[in-house]
């Protein structure tokens, strides 16, 4: 990465403002259903302990939309910081305000105070300078750790740089040195996977990877668009009828460019969206009308396991199948679990894909799990993310 990190800079006694990704899942009583975001930001938060900065953090969680919600709340998270770090972590009543600007006054080395949600005030997803100046103006050092949020050009991902020095935390070093190593130099054969409801969108990321991959395999809800374009019947299956052309020239450009482009040969497919729905399945030239597909079947697992064996590194980007729902999830479990078995870099990205690592058991043992799903998607895409362009070049 050419970007500068914490590494970089003297962080001894100064203040540092660290922009991290807290947006975590939270069931019905708001207790915190997976902290693996929590859990990334903590090196990036040892690091300016153990080296006696100030350290005051923000994050948004959900989309509050500028109002003040007792639901969007850090407090859930900073309690879970407080127990991971073994440390008091402080949660200001606000943004900028009052509390935000009398417990970042005087506080002491290796203090850790934590803003409230940062989109509890419009002008954060404005990037409103005048909010991005003021949130600056609490700390003398800027840290951009929040890689799940780095492709949003906000007052906290990327406004605030322009009025302090501006580095990168450990882990936006880390998921860009993993993806970034994947797509510039792979080993080969390089296998993307792709899932996911739409075609429409991930069409650039498949446009993308077309030009590096040596094979695309293609699950989810969109192998019924690409199904649909070549005429087959898709039953009441997710399908994109504005996109057919386009699942149609995808197809053609992967000829062009001698990507295998694999889709299933079988499809596991349900009365209706329950978890208890009666299921078979059918060839994917066969989808009965009332049937709508869910999963991948069993011969077309086999054929995609085949297919990984022979990787050297595989980029993986959203569920095969509805993994949600057991009898749904076995396409996806079976492709997480050969994943962990075979000998390659083994990248996984995108919210949902990360949830289904986890529940099938196999997260550590995959290269590298991102904590980004846009983020990672637009990272795979090839465009520039304003959260990290905004940062300080080595
Ligand atoms: C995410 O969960 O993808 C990030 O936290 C960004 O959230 P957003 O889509 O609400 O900007």
């Amino acid at each position: 990465m050419n970007k500068k990190t914490v590494r970089d800079i003297d962080v001894k006694g100064k203040k540092v403002l660290v922009r991290c990704d807290f947006n975590v899942p939270q069931d019905e009583n708001l207790e915190i259903t997976d902290n693996r975001r929590i859990v990334a930001a903590l090196d990036t938060i040892k690091y300016l302990i153990e080296n006696n900065a100030k350290v005051i953090l923000c994050s948004h969680l959900g989309r509050p939309k500028g109002e003040v919600k007792k639901e969007f709340s850090l407090l859930p998270v900073a309690k879970e910081l407080t127990r991971l770090l073994g440390k008091e972590v402080k949660l200001a009543d606000d943004v900028i305000g009052d509390s935000a600007k009398n417990l970042t006054e005087n506080m002491k080395e290796g203090e850790i105070v934590l803003l409230e949600n940062v989109r509890f005030d419009k002008r954060e997803e404005e990037n409103d300078d005048e909010f991005s100046k003021e949130l600056a103006s609490l700390a003398e050092i800027y840290v951009n750790d929040a890689f799940g949020t780095a492709h949003r050009a906000h007052a906290s991902t990327a406004g605030v740089a322009k009025y302090l020095p501006a580095v990168s935390g450990f882990l936006i070093e880390k998921e860009l040195n993993f993806m970034g190593k994947a797509l510039e130099n792979p080993e080969r054969p390089f296998v993307a996977i792709l899932g996911g409801k739409k075609v429409s969108d991930k069409i650039g990321v498949i446009d993308a990877l077309l030009e590096k991959v040596d094979t695309l395999m293609i699950g989810g809800g969109m192998a019924y668009t690409f199904f649909k374009s070549m005429g087959y019947n898709v039953g009441d299956s997710i399908c994109e009828l504005d996109k057919l052309d386009l699942a149609t020239s995808l197809m053609e450009k992967a000829k062009q460019k001698g990507v295998k482009l694999m889709l299933p040969v079988d499809t596991k497919v349900g009365k209706e969206f329950s978890k208890d729905t009666e299921s078979k399945i059918v060839k994917y030239t066969e989808i009965p009308d009332g049937w709508e597909g869910f999963d991948i079947g069993t011969e077309t697992i086999e054929m995609y396991k085949k297919e990984l064996e022979k990787a050297k590194t595989v980029i993986w980007n959203g569920p095969i199948g509805l993994f949600e729902f057991d009898q749904f999830a076995v396409g996806t479990n079976e492709i997480a679990k050969k994943l962990a078995e075979i000998d390659a870099v083994t990248i996984v990205g995108g919210g949902d894909c990360a949830a289904a690592v986890e529940k099938a058991g196999v997260a550590d043992k995959l290269t590298h799990v991102s904590t980004g799903g846009g983020a990672s998607l637009e990272f795979l895409e090839g465009k520039k993310l304003p959260g990290i362009e905004c940062l300080q070049d080595k």
